[in-house]
């Protein structure tokens, strides 16, 4: 061979070499964050077979590349987050985090996806700085605020007479804000909120508490609570009888997911979200169907947040063609698209949280059901931040 022929063999050689690298593009490594264990667990794997479904549905595939999972359990334990968050970026190094359902956590997770300028999607935790003085491009939600659905229980409450209102809730970022929500809410329609209770997360001796509602006598209270808590709260405020006197109010989480283990004590409450079990559109007709063959369990709004989590990073990759390095195009388009979610299509604020309806629902039987638009494409203020 001659050294001209030579090099024209290697030359090509190399070509389909790179042609081959081209066509095969690592898989993507989707660090999921979330706690499975405690009383949060349920809601972390619903998050987890949520997001799995979605790209299951795509073959197994976003924009062409393969899903690699990394996973650390967060115990819903602020204190570890920082260390955890750190397992899936520096350990793992992950291209995209997943995570996660406690807010003290997500906080954690927010500050060391900005100093690394990890790409972040939340699937639930709703702390109203991740989309507000921390806000930052390679941060999405794709859940909600704290504010927004205590603000559109407030507004509800408000319209129905509510005067004098009590809240309790855990002492920690999410209560906090879902509380303030509401009150924000309470206020326009002329009601206040005349004492807030609250305990240290996640303990459950809500005895001294009921016993001081008892006495108080306020027109309703307003909870949050979610996961196991949720269950053994609502349980006891049927217990102590109040149920019948002074009407618990709530964002969605009281009653997500917990309805067939709060059984009889949980039938009629009213909550606020922005998701229902029983809303009749075929999307989600045809994601409830898809989850209850693939999980053998009924959706719930954890499920939906963990899909719409996938169908935003499907969103951003598809805008680069998978290329990661393509940062800009990703961040973009993930606050342009419009997501088709089953709980009804919903866009991203500039600050990276959804602007969407949030409903009124009633707990009937096992289901969260519809009853009305409690307000109709709610963006959070998104107070604090500068993009
Ligand atoms: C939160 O910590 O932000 C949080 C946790 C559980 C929920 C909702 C919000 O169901």
């Amino acid at each position: 061979m001659t050294p001209w022929l030579k090099l024209t063999t290697l030359a090509a050689l190399a070509g389909m070499a790179g042609l081959a690298h081209a066509q095969a593009k690592p898989p993507l490594k989707v660090g999921l964050m979330l706690p499975y264990t405690g009383t949060y667990a349920s809601l972390g794997n619903m998050i987890e077979n949520g997001f799995k479904l979605y790209v299951q549905e795509q073959g197994g595939k976003l924009a062409g590349r393969e899903i690699q999972y990394f996973k650390v359990d967060d115990e819903s334990e602020p204190s570890k987050g920082t260390d955890n968050v750190n397992k899936l970026i520096k350990r793992d190094q992950v291209d995209v985090l997943v995570g996660t359902v406690h807010s003290g956590v997500a906080l954690a997770m927010a500050k060391a996806a900005r100093e690394n300028n990890t790409l972040l999607i939340i699937p639930n935790a709703g702390a109203d700085a991740i989309t507000g003085p921390m806000c930052a491009a390679n941060i999405v939600r794709s859940s909600f605020s704290n504010w927004q659905p205590g603000y559109a229980m407030g507004i509800v409450a408000g319209q129905r007479g509510i005067k004098r209102a009590m809240t309790i809730t855990w002492n920690y970022a999410a209560g906090a804000e879902t509380v303030k929500g509401f009150t924000e809410g309470l206020e326009k329609g002329g009601g206040k909120v005349v004492k807030d209770l609250t305990l240290p997360f996640p303990n459950v001796e809500f005895q001294a508490l009921l016993t001081e509602i008892a006495a108080q006598k306020p027109d309703a209270v307003y909870a949050f609570f979610a996961g196991g808590g949720a269950v053994k709260f609502v349980k006891d405020y049927a217990a102590a009888g109040l149920n019948k006197t002074i009407p618990l109010y709530g964002p969605g989480f009281l009653t997500d997911g917990t309805l067939e283990a709060q059984g009889s004590s949980a039938q009629g409450l009213l909550t606020t979200l922005h998701y229902a079990d029983n809303l009749d559109t075929p999307r989600n007709n045809a994601f409830r169907k898809s989850f209850a063959l693939t999980y053998k369990a009924n959706a719930d709004v954890y499920a939906v947040q963990g899909y719409d989590a996938a169908q935003l990073l499907a969103a951003g990759l598809a805008a680069a063609k998978g290329d990661l390095d393509k940062r800009d195009v990703i961040t973009a388009a993930m606050r342009k698209t419009v997501v088709d979610s089953p709980r009804g299509k919903f866009s991203i604020s500039p600050a990276g949280n959804p602007v969407q309806d949030m409903y009124l629902r009633e707990a009937k039987g096992q289901n969260n059901e519809f009853k009305a638009v409690a307000v109709k494409a709610l963006a959070d203020p998104a107070r604090g931040c500068k993009m």
